[in-house]
């Protein structure tokens, strides 16, 4: 029922807040967050647009904690995201792809959100112009990072990590704003999924897209197959079948990666489909990190009637272990899920 009443009525990102403040689904606080990320997400799209005029392509020359080398974008992203989180005077510790780890905010006045972020992702492909995303999710804080315990910095560091290790099945928020040829604002309160259009000409996100719901199947798959050499045999005979129309047969599968997972998610929602990033001989938990990529997407697809494993396991239900874990992802329409489950289980 959400959307505009006259055809001159702006719906705003800021309108949808109001309203669900008003319905009780979403805490005055927690609306704050949300502005406060679309507020970094308008700037980092910005940046990401101008990046090639204003020398913010390339390398960073460091590499994050998890031995990825930074892009001067992702740096820089990270840098919008914590202001603006700080600055919301509501998130209580932050955790980014980005930092080694979880940090408390000191400037806290209440709230205590606790915000995890990707700020920057599928950044190999900004040099080219090709879409990138920013993917967030927030929790209630599992224990109170208090302020007094500053002066103990190892008892803060580990009361952050707690705060932090929660599964996604506790996620009170998730969403991403996919850069591309429109910048769009996708957000879930676990009250269905909504999309939001940057509209420039006002410099607000507009509701464009209330209540998205996945398609129950499609014909799409996008998963990196130059890998299908190192993948399990289970995952290669799924593989080879959806060349031959997969559960139905008939038609084969189109294939689409960009190697962008906010790009590729996208997609995958509107259109229906699989996005998957397995496991590997290399790299058995795969590439995606639980708590910035696979919890806030798996929150969203099953929000819009999808679903998201690690094709043995719900996404949701694995309570992290460490902040930068990885699990392997399948995500999308319940019935392509269920059929790459159904060789893997
Ligand atoms: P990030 O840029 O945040 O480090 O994430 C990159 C991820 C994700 O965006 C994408 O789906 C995946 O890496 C692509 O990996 P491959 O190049 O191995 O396919
Ligand atoms: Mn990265
Ligand atoms: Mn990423
Ligand atoms: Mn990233």
């Amino acid at each position: 029922s959400a959307g505009p009443s006259s055809e001159y009525e702006l719906y705003t990102l800021t309108t949808w807040l109001l309203k669900e403040e008003q319905k009780g689904t979403v805490t005055n606080e927690l609306a704050v967050v949300i502005s406060s990320i679309a507020l970094a997400c308008k700037q980092i799209g910005s940046l990401v647009t101008r990046a090639g005029v204003s020398n913010l392509t390339g390398l960073a020359g460091a590499a994050n904690v998890q031995g990825e080398d930074q892009k001067k974008l992702d740096v820089v992203s990270n840098e919008v995201f914590c202001n603006c989180l700080r600055s919301s005077g509501r998130t209580g510790v932050i955790a980014s792809e980005e930092e080694d780890l979880p940090v408390a905010v000191e400037e806290t006045y209440s709230g205590n959100y606790v915000v995890v972020f990707d700020p920057l992702d599928g950044s190999s492909n900004i040099d080219a112009g090709i879409s990138v995303g920013s993917i967030f999710g927030a929790y209630e804080p599992s224990e109170e990072c208090r302020v007094e315990d500053m002066d103990d910095p190892e008892k803060m560091m580990q009361n952050c990590v707690l705060n932090v290790c929660q599964p996604g099945s506790s996620l009170v928020m998730a969403g991403y704003c996919l850069y591309s040829s429109s910048t769009v604002f996708v957000l879930t309160v676990k009250e269905g999924v909504f999309g939001f259009t940057y509209d420039s000409l006002v410099g607000e996100f507009v509701l464009t897209h209330p209540n998205m719901k996945v398609p129950e199947s499609g014909k799409i798959y996008s998963f990196n197959e130059g890998n299908y050499a190192t993948w399990e045999k289970g995952l290669q005979e799924y593989m080879d079948s959806l060349k031959t129309g997969g559960a139905d047969g008939g038609k084969p599968y189109s294939a689409r990666y960009i190697g962008s997972l906010v790009g590729d998610f996208h997609r995958t929602l509107l259109y229906g489909g699989i996005y998957g990033y397995p496991g590997d001989k290399r790299n058995v938990n795969g590439k995606l990190r639980l708590l910035y990529e696979c919890a806030p997407m798996s929150l969203i697809m099953e929000q819009a009637g999808g679903k998201g494993t690690t094709g043995r396991e719900r996404v949701l239900d694995i309570c992290p272990e460490a902040v930068h874990q990885r699990v392997p992802l399948f995500v999308g329409s319940p019935k392509e899920v269920d059929y790459v489950e159904s060789f893997l289980k």
